[in-house]
């Protein structure tokens, strides 16, 4: 079988790495850059400091600071509308992976006509888009090096997921300093994102030579720093290894796939508002005890992988350990039940439950899925992780 394997061009990591925006756009040739970014990015000081550094350099910035969390069509909308009035010729994302995902659609429609719902699936964006350069600042959805772009479809109440290599950006800034200020809830949140997006990417019917041994060291390098990372804001090297973990994951999950956890994830986002680590999180054990039957070996080697268990241990020992596991990892971040999520009500959820389903289902990701779920199924396990 053969395979593709896709990344940005430039990736910078390390301790200082978001310094060198003016140098890597020089190299790109931007003149006129649209800096796509959110509230408090800006409000904390610290979209200021990137803009600056930038007008010293002489490359013009527009600032577009209307990413909401979870960003919708509306916002791409905005911010292309800023792109041509400020008559750009390069995107500058700097945020978590709302931002991220909001200027890789952005970037994308300077170059590819409307309406963005027709790109959602996979490989739909005929063209290449303007240059993009990111700065990611949690740890993390992985957005900075992945082909994947989530946007909500206002219209429809969708979480639009699309794949294509034009989504790519063309260099990542990444810069684990940026991370220390996550509070401790975004912290275990966007971190069990990153665990998913490993564990995913692992167990997927996808999943290929390139991506296995990028997938395991993200499962490894959470299990050994996400509860520092979480009890500790300011454990540098805790930090840097959940950065390295999210860089992992995306670069895993892009070329591999995500899984039944993130096509349940997110219609809960769509029609709840819960943020994408938190859903993904109230999932994690209940649908990995679905799933684990179709793919036993590769369960049992994520649990070796977080030191859930020894190496001797039997597969099936294995995978009973991991669910216990990540129960017990959720138990100890504080991550609540999904019924006792900000937003969620139980008479919302029966209504919605069933449309929840079927978008999961056509969303593609639950086919990827180590067992594959029915759209009854799906709704049980709503029911489980309650
Ligand atoms: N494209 C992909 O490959 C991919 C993968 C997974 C998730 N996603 C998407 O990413 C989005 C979620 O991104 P996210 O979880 O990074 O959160 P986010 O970008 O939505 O940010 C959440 C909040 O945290 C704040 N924040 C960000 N960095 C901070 C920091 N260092 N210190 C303090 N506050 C900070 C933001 O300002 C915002 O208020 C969802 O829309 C999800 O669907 C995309
Ligand atoms: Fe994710």
């Amino acid at each position: 079988m053969i395979s593709q394997f896709e990344v940005p061009s430039t990736l910078v990591v390390g301790a200082g790495a978001s310094r060198e925006a003016v140098a890597q756009l020089g190299r790109i040739g931007a003149r006129r850059a649209l800096f796509v970014t959110d509230a408090f990015m800006v409000s904390s000081g610290r979209a200021g400091g990137v803009v600056r550094d930038l007008e010293r350099a002489g490359i013009a910035v527009a600032l577009f600071a209307g990413v909401q969390p979870d960003p919708t069509d509306a916002n791409v909308r905005d911010g292309l509308l800023a792109f041509a009035s400020g008559n750009c010729d390069a995107v500058v994302a700097l945020g978590g992976g709302s931002s991220i995902d909001a200027a890789k659609a952005i970037a994308i429609m300077t170059a590819n006509s409307g309406p963005l719902s027709q790109y959602q699936g996979y490989h739909k964006v005929p063209r290449a888009g303007a240059p993009l350069l990111v700065i990611p600042t949690t740890a993390g959805t992985g957005s900075e090096v992945t082909k994947v772009a989530v946007i909500t479809d206002t219209a429809r109440n969708v979480k639009m997921m699309m794949l294509d290599r034009h989504l790519l950006p063309l260099v990542a800034l990444i810069d684990y300093e940026l991370t220390l200020s996550m509070p401790a809830s975004l912290t275990a949140h966007v971190g069990v994102d990153t665990l998913t997006h490993g564990i995913e990417a692992y167990v997927s019917r996808k999943s290929t030579a390139l991506t296995d041994p990028l997938a395991l060291e993200c499962v490894r390098l959470v299990a050994e720093n996400l509860e520092a990372a979480w009890s500790e804001p300011s454990n540098r090297p805790a930090r840097e290894g959940m950065m390295l973990a999210a860089t992992l994951g995306g670069m895993a999950f892009s070329n591999s796939s995500v899984a039944l956890v993130h096509g349940m994830s997110r219609p809960i986002g769509a029609v709840f508002h819960v943020p994408h680590g938190l859903s993904n999180a109230v999932l994690l054990p209940t649908v990995t005890r679905f799933s684990i039957s179709g793919a036993p070996e590769r369960y049992a080697t994520v649990a070796r992988a977080m030191r859930l268990c020894g190496p001797d241990a039997s597969a099936e020992a294995a995978g009973a350990l991991l669910v216990d596991g990540l129960a017990r990892l959720n138990a100890r971040l504080k991550v609540p039940r999904l019924g006792e999520c900000p937003g969620v009500e139980r008479a919302g959820f029966e209504t919605a439950v069933g449309k929840m389903a079927a978008d999961a289902l056509a969303s593609g990701s639950p086919q990827n899925n180590p067992v594959v779920p029915a759209a009854e199924d799906i709704i049980r396990l709503y029911g489980e992780a309650w």
